[in-house]
């Protein structure tokens, strides 16, 4: 939906490298109408293969069909997108499932894989600034895949159904879109199960309905939603909307879990508006959370409007998953490495949290993490430059950027900090940002060099010699 240009230099960089083609000073441009391949990737340093050139996506409309029995997935995804040059072909991120056929704008597309990329060429060439649809069937057994730090995303399976968790890159295995964060969309999600199973996704509940044994459960993101916050929870679920502070919202509780997370809708309703008052307003139209039974990873995710925790969590847990909304799903960063903007965000409301209901000071849980050794993980690399792709979940990502927070409002005072958290998800919302966004916002609102601070804890790797 709205798209942060990468640096030109490095995306002719690894358009060259990937042979598309980047005119370089000195040789024949195209005349810029003339139809061209859209590029695959965006120019993510970190994930270069994600995302894709050439067109940015409105909408997803989604349509799967899932058999727990043998696994099956059969969906159709309709896009609806918007050219930004002329396209003679473009590309999509899919991994694994087979299609069965593509068209654009109703006529049959050519559609070819390589590896994790599906390309369609339209009957017809698109023109630049045009919205075109592309529908594409397909069916399969969807995989999980191995994130590169190790841990599992992509399609799940659970004793008793699934589980879609896309970060960084998982949700190619169940849709095939752009999937890169700086190409956020609205979603219309409809999942349909053998009948006494629920599907849970982001957003609203529109309609359910039942017909031959299966339930069709619709869902509605109208606010961008980027892909890999998308999800799916397919289960014996029931939806709890009895709790709610200020904003309407849907729990689903696995029944295996329903004992241990009675509390979690107070909770969920409680770190909403706690947020919405700290933050600014919250910024969507529904809150809540999936609560699951299984499968074994070892990580909650903050997906759009309904973070997904794989058994009952504790309340510290729903409080950094909701103040995600604000940081990461609301204002998302434009590149995979500026992943502080929102672990540490997220990170440093724990920290506020619990300053705040009788644990210890931001200020205490700082001088905790500021006491580890300089051979602590925590020192290995500098926040705002992971060094890798299996690195953008480090601990220097989540603690030293919640440190660098706490190092910012301890400088400035709690006026001005608290002040620039809400101009922050203002001018941002729904939007892409950079880590010179922010910088950029800091030095604006109070007038203060505030380089030596940032270069000290957002750029500088090892641990600062004075805290
Ligand atoms: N974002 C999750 C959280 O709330 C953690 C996480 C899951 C993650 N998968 C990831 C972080 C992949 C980075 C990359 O903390
Ligand atoms: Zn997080």
């Amino acid at each position: 939906m709205r798209r942060l240009p990468p640096p030109t230099a490095l995306l002719c960089a690894l358009l060259l490298t990937s042979g598309t083609g980047c005119a370089p000073a000195g040789t024949t441009v195209r005349p810029a109408d003339s139809a061209t391949a859209g590029a695959k990737g965006v120019g993510d340093p970190l994930f270069p293969a994600m995302g894709n050139g050439g067109y940015e996506v409105e909408h997803y409309g989604l349509s799967l069909t899932y058999e727990p029995k043998d696994g099956s997935l059969t969906g159709t995804a309709e896009i609806s997108a918007r050219t930004d040059r002329a396209l003679s072909s473009f590309s999509l991120d899919f991994h694994g499932l087979q299609i069965d056929r593509a068209t654009v704008d109703g006529a049959t597309a050519a559609a070819t894989r390589a590896g994790d990329a599906l390309r369609l060429t339209p009957a017809k060439e698109l023109a630049a600034d045009t919205a075109f649809t592309a529908v594409i069937s397909y069916h399969g057994v969807p995989e999980a895949l191995t994130d590169p730090d190790g841990s599992q995303e992509g399609w799940l399976k659970t004793p008793d159904g699934a589980v879609a968790l896309g970060e960084p890159n998982g949700s190619m295995a169940w849709f095939p879109g752009n999937h890169h964060p700086s190409d956020k969309a609205a979603y219309d999600l409809t999942v349909t199960v053998p009948e006494g199973m629920t599907a849970v996704s982001n957003g609203e509940l529109g309609k359910q309905e039942t017909a031959n044994g299966r339930t069709s459960f619709a869902w509605h993101t109208a606010e961008p939603m980027a892909s890999y916050l998308a999800t799916v929870a397919i289960g014996s679920f029931t939806l709890d909307r009895t709790a709610a502070g200020t904003v309407p919202q849907t729990v689903a509780i696995h029944t295996a879990q329903a004992k241990r997370a009675a509390d979690v809708p107070s909770w969920v309703a409680s770190a909403t508006d706690w947020g919405a008052r700290l933050f600014g307003p919250y910024p969507f139209s529904s809150t809540g959370a999936t609560i699951g039974s299984g499968p074994s990873i070892d990580y909650a995710l903050e997906t759009q409007t309904r973070p997904y925790f794989n058994h009952a969590p504790d309340e510290i847990s729903v409080v950094h998953e909701i103040a995600h909304q604000w940081f990461g799903d609301s204002v998302t960063p434009g590149s995979w490495q500026d992943m502080w903007l929102n672990e540490g965000f997220a990170t440093y409301a724990e920290w506020l949290w619990q300053e705040q209901h009788g644990g210890p000071t931001a200020a205490d849980t700082f001088a905790e993490y500021y006491a580890l050794p300089a051979t602590d993980d925590l020192w290995s690399f500098a926040p705002a430059k992971p060094p890798s792709a299996e690195e953008v979940s480090g601990d220097p990502v989540y603690y030293r950027g919640a440190m660098t927070l706490q190092k910012l409002r301890e400088t400035i005072g709690d006026t001005a900090f608290f002040t620039i958290l809400r101009t922050w998800t203002t001018d941002h919302r729904h939007g892409n940002v950079r880590t010179t966004d922010f910088t950029d916002l800091c030095a604006k609102a109070t007038g203060k060099n505030l380089t030596p601070l940032f270069e000290k804890w957002l750029y500088t790797s090892g641990k600062p010699t004075t805290p």
